[in-house]
């Protein structure tokens, strides 16, 4: 960096020297790599590059439509444990809750949901993370799992004694003592309790590990073969079938593309 660089970083607040630093990987990148709407909103704010802009910026370059080249490759064909591997940014608490289930001597069906329960949280967004992973999964596993991810997003601020499960610890500490769920979770939980797979979802709740061990080691590898019975895996790759959710599985594999 030379002595004009060093000065003007010198005098850059920390999000403006993070920026610069993105600019330059960018620079340094064969392709433009393009940031989505929702990446800025959730930096607080409302704004996108039109292309002739970003074009401008880096003359000569052709927009990224394949993978990105700063994430792990994927294979050809992937599967959801590709997914676990090379997306997913933690998997120690699906892992956990899943090997808690198993344990517990629960059915594969219920130790599949808890793999699978926070499967947005870990690939791509928390708010609402029920609903988008019970989406995600629901072309490959049997409803009733589906069912369930999507319904722990209510279920789990309601407590139910009659399975030893109360209103986690965590979410005092996390959102305060007067911390009040939602008007719409609130109605979702109340359909949730009279449907026939209120309990699974439930399940999901009393094997979600609220206190998170960093050191407890469990192994995708353990849960390959419940995975393989239980979720449909599509030939062609996960991401590259037809069914209304691949289109998630392949934004996931290559986030960045222009369009
Ligand atoms: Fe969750
Ligand atoms: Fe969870």
């Amino acid at each position: 960096m030379g002595a004009q660089a060093a000065a003007t970083t010198n005098t850059m607040s920390l999000s403006e020297r993070a920026d610069a630093l993105e600019e330059h990987m960018m620079h340094e990148l064969e392709r433009v790599v393009t940031k989505s709407v929702f990446s800025n909103l959730t930096e607080g704010k409302v704004e996108m590059e039109g292309g002739a802009t970003l074009q401008a910026k880096h003359p000569g370059k052709y927009f990224n439509m394949r993978e990105d080249p700063r994430l792990p490759p994927m294979p050809e064909k992937p599967t959801l444990i590709d997914y676990f591997r090379c997306r997913f940014a933690s998997t120690n608490h699906l892992l956990q809750s899943a090997a808690l289930a198993l344990k517990s001597g629960h059915e594969e069906k219920v130790v599949l949901a808890c793999l699978l329960h926070d499967v947005a949280v870990v690939s791509f967004i928390r708010c609402d993370h029920g609903y988008w992973g019970a989406q995600m999964i629901e072309p490959y596993v049997d409803e009733e799992v589906s069912w369930a991810v999507k319904s722990h997003q209510a279920l789990r601020f309601f407590p139910d004694e009659t399975v030893g499960y109360g209103y986690p610890d965590m979410y005092t500490k996390y959102f305060g003592p007067d911390y009040q769920p939602e008007e719409y979770i609130v109605e979702e939980y109340k359909r949730a309790r009279k449907h026939k797979y209120y309990m699974t979802s439930r399940l999901i709740c009393v094997n979600d590990v609220y206190a998170f061990d960093p050191n407890a080691k469990v192994n995708i590898d353990d849960f390959v073969d419940i995975v393989g019975r239980n979720f449909r895996q599509p030939e062609e790759g996960l991401g590259w079938d037809s069914s209304p959710s691949a289109h998630m599985w392949r934004t996931l594999m290559r986030p960045t593309r222009y369009l």
